[in-house]
């Protein structure tokens, strides 16, 4: 069977074409075959002769009269790896010699813990379909359901999983999906890091075994993020070659397991972390799996982040203007943000003189980090008590905000919802609040304790205190920050067998909060921050129209993290703060220049202390805020290429973004250190229309040479861009708009 998939593939992968923005989900009762077609991709799965659901084919669009042959059990290998292993499942039970990651694992009342699904029944939704299985004896069902979306080709799928038995089963493993691929060579892509150090891509050649991606920190995590993106070949190619790429939408502990199986077949399998899981089900119970979502591209890992920012973009994230393909949020607001300017000594005559500058920057957003609540002086009191410190703001927030919207910005405010610090009136009040094993120790970080949102109160709590603020103040944008992981993840109020059920309860309802902040307050907008890049995933996406990437703000640290960054999220939601140089991190001392172009990169906000900056400094940041807002649609929403990466210590780098009608393109130009002279290399551009007539301005840096300002698309793309002689040295920057004539 395996053979038959491949060779299916190698059929198309030579006549590849791209088929247009039109989907169908087709199912043929005579093979039993389900079909999927959307943007250039054809997702297949049938029934095979035994009721498994199986996977046929995932990779370029199939012609519409191409028939896909029926699912057929793949060989059994000898005595030892039993067809029911070797045979790619769509969504497979633990049971009948499975030695591959399951999707589902559960125990039964009486100890019984084989679960064989197979196909009961299906219906035919607008963009895809669900489809029922169920134990080959028992009464669990699961309903697999599959949406193609049909511009981008990528196909969401997430499973439920319903216990109509008369006894409670136990689920200790559950995915949202699997997926399944064949060919000789892969290499896997995935994004890894820690604090101020996240969104490192790590690439590495699969071979026979599992790599193990996950969190078990009951948040995403800085140390691994939920993506991957797998290339045929061992080279990987940022612009040809395929791939086929994924992303789970869940902000709670997650495992994605890529395993490369006996007849070397790839899996990957992801959804709720199975570590520490157990969720218990009651007879007529459901449990829903997070959304896992899954691309394909045949232009290399630059063809498929650029699908996947079109679809966050698009689809997915909130406050989208537009319908269908054409749909997309506003560009971001550029903000100012006090915290490396202030940390806690927020005041409201310190934050009026800094909202003073900021405006004369051209700011648009004034946002006001930590230390305005409770007692809060440092990171040691104050977590919980969310009302204005008094002494810090004797008149309330009302006097800063209106001189915020006086001088033409919005106010954002920073609020951490679910920690305490123990010394805290909320503390005080219910300790039995916190994540804790009753009689063990309460390990804190950062001097504070996670509540437990999985509490009905604690939800209660939290709802109800960002609702008064938000009704009480004229709040445009919320910093969502969560400074800690879990330790010690008990919830006592439930029955011991039950207890584990916090690793999705918390998370959902931190989701229903902020499903309900939007219905109450539609226009209030979200960042979504962990000590920077620590809570960064499709789920939160849903809520949050930005992020943080991480607490390093170095311009140059941040170049190679907005590189991994962008393999699996837009330039739309990934913030980028100016700050103040020589950086507090690496103690580098950079131009604010060169500062400024790297922050370009994303959506810019300026973090530093401007009320030391001088003339100079007010003029150069102002200057090229305003040259950013004229064409910071094409940088944050247009297409993406990487022209040169900076990542392994090169001694260049370099972007590009094409906006959708290609009228017009950004690019930046960053050196490293200059080594033996070398000059900048010549800049192939991307993207562009080649019969258009474009004009290059320097937005800021080198100017370029040898050619006239204006040239066709054809040029800029074959003969390339050429830098100045001049521009030489160590972290030196320059950028470039293209308008079309
Ligand atoms: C985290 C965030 C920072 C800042 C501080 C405030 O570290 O990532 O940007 O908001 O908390 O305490």
């Amino acid at each position: 069977m395996l053979h038959r998939m491949f060779s299916i593939a190698l059929l198309v992968s030579s006549s590849f074409i791209a088929i247009g923005q039109s989907s169908s989900a087709t199912f043929d009762e005579g093979s039993k075959v389900f079909r999927l077609d959307g943007g250039d991709v054809t997702y297949a799965f049938g029934v095979n002769a035994r009721g498994e659901l199986q996977q046929l084919y995932w990779g370029g669009r199939l012609g519409a009269a191409d028939r896909i042959p029926q699912a057929a059990p793949a060989r059994e290998w000898a005595s030892f790896d039993s067809s029911y292993t070797t045979t790619p499942q769509e969504y497979a039970g633990w049971g009948a010699g499975l030695f591959v990651e399951p999707a589902l694992k559960v125990t039964f009342a009486d100890g019984n813990r084989d679960l064989v699904l197979h196909y009961d029944r299906h219906e035919t939704t607008s963009d895809g379909f669900n489809i029922v299985l169920k134990d080959i004896k028992r009464q669990v069902f699961v309903t697999l359901r599959y949406s193609m979306d049909a511009g981008s080709g990528i196909l969401a799928r997430s499973a439920t999983i319903e216990n109509k038995e008369a006894q409670p089963i136990t689920i200790e493993q559950a995915a949202a999906a699997a997926w399944a691929l064949s060919a000789a060579h892969y290499t896997l892509n995935y994004l890894t890091g820690r604090w101020a150090g996240e969104w490192t891509l790590t690439q590495e050649t699969l071979h026979p075994g599992a790599r193990v991606i996950e969190s078990r920190r009951g948040s995403t995590g800085h140390q691994a993020n939920p993506w991957f993106a797998i290339e045929a070949g061992d080279r990987p190619d940022e612009n040809a070659g395929e791939v086929w790429f994924g992303a789970l939408a869940w902000s709670g502990s997650w495992r994605i397991t890529v395993e490369q199986d006996q007849l070397d077949g790839i899996r990957v399998t992801g959804g709720f972390n199975p570590f520490d899981f157990g969720y218990v089900l009651h007879p007529g119970e459901k449990l829903e799996s997070p959304v896992f979502y899954g691309g394909y591209s045949a232009h290399g890992l630059g063809g498929a982040s650029r699908i996947l920012h079109h679809y966050e973009i698009a689809h997915l994230l909130p406050h989208r203007v537009g319908e269908g393909d054409e749909a997309a949020p506003k560009p971001r607001p550029v903000i100012y943000n006090s915290w490396e300017a202030t940390e806690f000594n927020v005041t409201e005559e310190g934050q009026k003189a800094l909202a003073e500058k900021a405006a004369e920057l051209g700011v648009d957003r004034f946002v006001m980090d930590d230390g305005w609540f409770g007692q809060r002086k440092n990171d040691h009191a104050g977590l919980g008590d969310w009302y204005v410190n008094s002494t810090k703001f004797p008149h309330g927030l009302k006097p800063l905000i209106d001189k915020v919207h006086a001088l033409g910005m919005d106010f954002g405010l920073w609020v951490e919802p679910e920690m305490v610090n123990p010394d805290s009136d909320l503390y005080r009040k219910h300790p039995e609040w916190v994540l804790n094993f009753p009689g063990r120790p309460r390990s804190e970080q950062r001097n504070q304790l996670v509540l437990n949102l999985a509490r009905p109160d604690v939800r209660e709590y939290i709802l109800g205190f960002l609702d008064k603020l938000l009704t009480e103040n004229d709040i445009a944008f919320l910093k969502w920050d969560y400074n800690r992981n879990w330790s010690e993840p008990g919830w006592d109020q439930l029955p011991p067998a039950e207890q584990k059920k916090v690793y999705v309860e918390f998370t959902r309802n931190l989701y229903a909060i902020l499903a309900e902040l939007k219905k109450r307050h539609p226009k209030v907008e979200l960042e979504s921050c962990s000590g920077g890049g620590g809570r960064v995933d499709l789920g939160i996406l849903q809520y949050a129209d930005e992020v943080w990437p991480s607490d390093n703000t170095d311009p140059f640290d941040r170049l190679t993290q907005q590189d991994g960054f962008t393999y699996a999220y837009t330039p739309q939601i990934m913030m980028a703060w100016v700050t103040d140089s020589p950086h507090w991190l690496n103690k580098r001392t950079t131009s604010l220049e060169y500062r400024m172009l790297s922050s370009m990169q994303g959506s810019l906000g300026i973090g530093a202390n401007i009320s030391k900056w001088n003339d100079v400094e007010m003029a150069t940041a102002k200057r090229l805020i305003a040259a950013y807002h004229q064409v910071q649609r094409t940088i944050v929403q247009g297409d993406l290429y990487r022209l040169i990466s900076p990542r392994n210590g090169s001694e260049f780098s370099a972007t590009q973004t094409v906006n959708g009608d290609k009228s017009q393109s950004v690019v930046f130009a960053f050196i490293h250190s200059t080594q033996e002279g070398r000059g900048f290399p010549l800049l192939k551009l991307e993207g562009l229309d080649a019969k258009a007539e474009y004009a290059l301005t320097p937005i800021e840096g080198a100017a370029a040479r040898g050619t006239s300002a204006t040239a066709s698309g054809a040029w800029w793309m074959n003969h390339g861009l050429e830098m100045s002689e001049n521009f030489k040295g160590d972290f030196q920057a320059a950028a470039f708009r293209l308008d079309r004539k």
